[in-house]
Parts: C-alpha cells; sequence; structure tokens
C-alpha cells in the first residue's frame, strides 16, 4: 500500500475533472511554473525528475529544454493523471520522457541519478515531507538541484479565495481545511517550514522567493472560472451533497463574487506563489 493512500485515493477521484478543465489549469499555473522551471537552470543533456506531474505539461517542457540528450521521469500518484501525461508527451511528439506511478514519498527513485528534480504544485501532499524530500535528495546527484513552485496562503489567492467565500455565503459550511502541516494546497506556504523541512531532508542553499501578481482573464471567461471553482478545490468539497438547487445558487453567487473583481473588461484575481531552490 501506498504511504499517502488518501491523496492517492483523492488525485485519482479529480482526475477526469482535471484533464477536462487543463486549459483552465494551464492559466492558473502555468506562469508560475515557467518562472519555477527557469530558475533551476534546465541544460540540455540533463537528468530530471518531475515531481507529482499530474497530466505531464512541465515534463514535456522539461523534455524539451533537456533535448534529444536529456530525459525527464514524472513522477505521479494517480494513475489517471499519468494516462493523460504519456497522451500529450505522444501527440507532442516527445520522446525523452517517461512516467512512472508512484509515491515520490517511498518509491526508489535510485541515488545519485538526476541533476536537477522539479515540481509544480506537486510537492504539498506528503504525509511525511522530510521523509520525501529526503527521498529526492538521495536520487539527485551530488551537485544537483532541487526547484518547485507551492502556494502562498490562500488570502494571497483571490482565485481561490473569492469562490470559496461565496460558496461559504451559500451553503453556510465551512470546508474542512487540512490541519497547519497537514497535507494539502497550503502545507507549504510557510516559508520558515519549507527551510525546516528541506533542511531536514539533507538539502543546503536553500532559497525560498516569494511572488506575487494578478491573474487577468477577459471578462468573458468569467462563466468558465465559475464553473472551475465549483468542481474544484474547497467549492467541490462543499457541494459533495448539495442539490441542484443550492448548486445553481452558489453558482449565482460566485459568478457575482467574481463579477466584482472585473475592471475595465478584465478579470483580475490575486496569485500567490512560492519559488523554491535547493542544493544537495
Ligand atoms: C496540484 S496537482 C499538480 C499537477 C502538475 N504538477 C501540474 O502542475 O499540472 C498535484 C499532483 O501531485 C500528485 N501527488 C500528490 N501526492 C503525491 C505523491 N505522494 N507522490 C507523487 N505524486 C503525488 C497528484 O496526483 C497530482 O497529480
Amino acid at each position: 500500500m501506498v504511504a499517502n493512500a488518501e491523496q492517492a485515493e483523492f488525485w485519482a477521484s479529480v482526475a477526469p475533472t482535471w484533464v477536462e478543465i487543463e486549459h483552465h489549469q494551464e492559466g492558473i499555473a502555468g506562469e508560475p511554473g515557467r518562472r519555477a522551471i527557469d530558475c533551476l537552470d534546465v541544460r540540455p543533456g540533463q537528468r530530471v525528475l518531475d515531481l507529482g506531474c499530474g497530466t505531464g505539461p512541465t515534463t514535456v517542457e522539461l523534455a524539451r529544454r533537456v533535448g534529444p540528450h536529456g530525459s525527464v521521469l514524472g513522477v505521479d500518484i494517480a494513475a489517471e493523471m499519468l494516462d493523460r501525461a504519456r497522451q500529450r508527451a505522444a501527440e507532442e511528439g516527445v520522446r525523452n520522457a517517461s512516467f512512472v506511478h508512484a509515491d515520490v514519498q517511498s518509491h526508489d527513485l535510485g541515488s545519485d541519478a538526476y541533476d536537477r528534480a522539479f515540481s509544480r504544485f506537486g510537492v504539498m501532499f506528503y504525509a511525511d515531507p522530510v521523509a520525501a524530500f529526503s527521498n529526492v535528495r538521495r536520487a539527485l546527484k551530488a551537485d544537483g538541484t532541487l526547484g518547485f513552485v507551492c502556494w502562498q496562503n490562500v488570502t494571497a489567492n483571490e482565485w481561490m479565495l473569492v469562490p470559496g467565500m461565496a460558496v461559504t455565503s451559500v451553503t453556510g459550511s465551512v470546508p474542512a481545511l487540512p490541519e497547519p502541516g497537514q497535507p494539502g494546497p497550503f502545507s507549504l506556504c510557510d516559508a520558515d517550514r519549507v527551510h525546516e523541512i528541506l533542511a531536514a531532508a539533507g538539502f543546503a542553499d536553500i532559497e525560498v522567493v516569494p511572488h506575487n501578481d494578478v491573474i487577468s482573464a477577459p471578462e468573458g471567461d468569467l462563466p468558465d472560472y465559475a464553473d472551475v471553482a465549483l468542481r474544484m478545490g474547497a467549492a467541490r468539497e462543499v457541494l459533495m451533497e448539495a442539490d441542484e438547487a443550492t448548486r445553481a445558487e452558489a453558482l449565482e453567487s460566485v459568478t457575482a463574487a467574481l463579477r466584482e473583481k472585473v475592471h475595465d473588461g478584465q478579470l483580475r484575481l490575486s496569485r500567490g506563489v512560492l519559488v523554491v531552490t535547493a542544493r544537495t
């Protein structure tokens, strides 16, 4: 049994929706992901791990950067995500990317084998983060580098906060947030905690750089944002048992809340991330 069975079950259950809304996810995660890849200084010929690679957009990007003499291994705990990742790599003619269905925390990733380990929002879900990052450090070469991007607190991320609050105002129930330090999207939102975990896992030269910007989308995309907000994240949990009338009311409430964020024809929502790098 995998060490993170609950997360494995969760990600398997959201995978079909994740695949359906991948264009939307790119609008949210694309820019911070590229920023983190740039910080990692990936070079041609290198061997790279993509941790929690999901449906593989960054695996494909990394594979392009390392070129035909390098390779990338995407690791993910949800087989359903990897089905799409393999399809994407094939569609895009990428031959130097492969994928393994495994838990980063417990899978034998080898030792002294990779130049870089990367993740775009895929490393916040470990029950034992020190064990997981120790495993990654072991897999890296002596001069290897880890780089990832993770979320700051929800208050820095209106794209999650605004719809979440709007749904809560309808249902009256607050989504069950993980306890501090427990696996979840905000488990690495505190820079001190990131330092502590990575140092305990044996990493050095740890740098945690906050980056805050605004997601800007044409007003016409608002219905898409509202629809996705109900199908993913906290709202999805809260509305799991809801009847049709409640769902319709929630959609109306989210749409109204997002409309308040439209200025000059653009929907504008804050986004806050931490870009992390560390050396073996
Ligand atoms: C927020 S998604 C990010 C996916 C992808 N990196 C992207 O940016 O589109 C988190 C991913 O981490 C994976 N994941 C969670 N826990 C994991 C673990 N212990 N080992 C490997 N993958 C894991 C999930 O299955 C999911 O695909």
